[in-house]
């Protein structure tokens, strides 16, 4: 039998919860979990319903088994400006296109070539630390994964992307939550301050993008790494390849998508691991046992399992993708619950992985409670980190394995301290969970 509608705040008479969604959307959404259950129901503005699910099985319903009936959210259309109608937003028939010309680039078997760029990346950066800095470790995590994504998917030089993208990205992505800040952003037509800025930023970091793709064009050859390959591909009816838009589309997804996330992850990581010394002591003590006085190698990263389990700890703890959104695009049952075209449905990683009914001790750093088995004593959607479906993270094991080599070359030589003046490290939920202003940490040698 079909249920009426399910439990939920009622909020206020015109916004509804958007409100309390957008000033703290980690704690909304885990009252909402407690409260009313694994099904709720609340608004944003007078008539956009939600539901929010907080139930492995029902979320493996709307993002596995009855994905068909859902498109991605609307909600990503802020970032729309920035990506376009790359991979991450596009949907359907295109979406399906360019996952199949994209996916090879980081299947699990062929991703250990890019190991060594990883690696030497990474020594490139922390060459430079001193004993006693103190850096603010997440724009450090930033440079490294730009550099990396920008090396092993588009053959940049060392350093290049993170000189040429880092700056106009950062000033793309500053004013982006800027706009995101702001309960009822502008429409971005209108010549506001903020708009003027944001707009001025996508066209500077467009600039570049173009620019990346002409000086490949010049080149004339079809290289071997992804933008290659991108370059390379043909529709299948009409033989054309892709128009320089779509291509800067894909560009920026990639960069976007794949560095940000993977440096939030490696900031909280290094920030769990400097208040939690046992655990630091036992990576650092499989390090050396591993490693010893050689090179970081990348075939060290299947060797180092404590290592593999702090990152899989850190990202239960800390998900960059803190909520997933979809749009109902055909009327389905969810819960047993009706849901019509347009409603909009939330899972929140963040609300599942500290959920007591499916890991002990919820709130606390504990790398161990991943060894052997850990898989089998939760539900699949429990711990969803990289999503699931058709749009799982298509970069899920390049990011495993970035964050474990990162790591280690860090944690090989270094031991990073909170900053004795920055005791108050918090989390920002915008577009991904970040550290607030970011982590300022001390460079001790190890
Ligand atoms: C710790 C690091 C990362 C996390 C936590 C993460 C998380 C996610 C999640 C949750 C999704 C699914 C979103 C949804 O279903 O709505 C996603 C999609 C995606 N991710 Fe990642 N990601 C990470 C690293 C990367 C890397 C290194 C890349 C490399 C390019 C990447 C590229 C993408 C792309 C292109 C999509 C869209 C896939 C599609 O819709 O077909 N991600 N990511």
């Amino acid at each position: 039998m079909k249920k009426p509608f399910p439990p939920g705040p009622h909020g206020k008479l015109i916004s509804g919860s958007l409100e309390d969604f957008q000033k703290n959307p980690l704690q909304f959404l885990q009252t909402v979990s407690e409260e009313y259950g694994e099904v709720a129901r609340f608004r944003f503005g007078p008539t956009q319903q939600v539901y929010f699910i907080s139930d492995p099985d029902l979320i493996k319903e709307v993002l596995v088994k009855k994905q068909r009936h859902f498109v991605k959210s609307r909600d990503l259309t802020m970032l729309k400006p920035i990506i376009g109608e790359g991979l991450l937003t596009s949907q359907k028939d295109h979406h399906l296109q360019q996952r199949r010309l994209i996916q090879p680039s980081f299947k699990k078997t062929d991703i250990s070539k890019y190991g060594e760029d990883m690696v030497e990346t990474t020594n490139g950066y922390i060459r430079e630390w001193v004993e006693g800095d103190i850096r603010n470790i997440t724009d450090e995590m930033m440079n490294i994964t730009l550099g990396i994504i920008s090396k092993t998917m588009f053959n940049m030089e060392f350093n290049e992307g993170h000189r040429i993208i880092g700056g106009p990205m950062d000033k793309v992505m500053r004013s982006a939550i800027k706009r995101m800040r702001s309960i009822v952003p502008t429409p971005l037509w209108l010549p506001t301050k903020t708009n003027r800025a944001y707009r001025n930023a996508v066209e500077e970091l467009d600039q570049v993008l173009y620019k990346i793709i002409e000086k490949r064009r010049e080149l004339n050859e079809e290289a071997d790494d992804l933008l290659g390959k991108l370059m390379g591909a043909r529709d299948e009816e009409n033989g054309k390849g892709m128009s320089d838009k779509q291509l800067r589309d894909e560009l920026m997804t990639i960069f976007l998508a794949g560095h940000e996330t993977t440096a939030n992850a490696l900031s909280w990581t290094l920030y769990l691991l400097s208040q939690n010394p046992e655990a630091e002591k036992k990576l650092h003590e499989e390090i050396d046992q591993v490693i010893g006085t050689d090179e970081v190698r990348p075939e060290h990263y299947q060797q180092l399992p404590y290592a593999q389990n702090v990152i899989h700890e850190s990202l239960r703890l800390c998900p960059p993708a803190y909520v997933i959104g979809r749009q109902v695009d055909e009327k389905v049952d969810i819960g047993g619950y009706s849901l019509k075209k347009g409603d909009m449905v939330l899972m929140s990683q963040y609300v599942m992985h500290r959920k007591e009914k499916y890991f002990e001790q919820p709130n606390e750093f504990i790398p161990e409670r991943f060894e052997d088995g850990w898989k089998d004593s939760v539900p699949p959607y429990a711990y969803f980190p990289f999503g699931g479906g058709p749009r799982v993270c298509v970069g899920q094991y390049f990011a495993i394995m970035e964050t474990v080599l990162v790591l280690t070359c860090i944690a090989k030589e270094h031991r990073l301290k909170l900053a004795s003046n920055d005791p108050n490290v918090r989390a920002t939920p915008l577009i991904t969970l970040r550290p607030k202003g970011g982590i300022r940490m001390k460079i001790e040698k190890r």
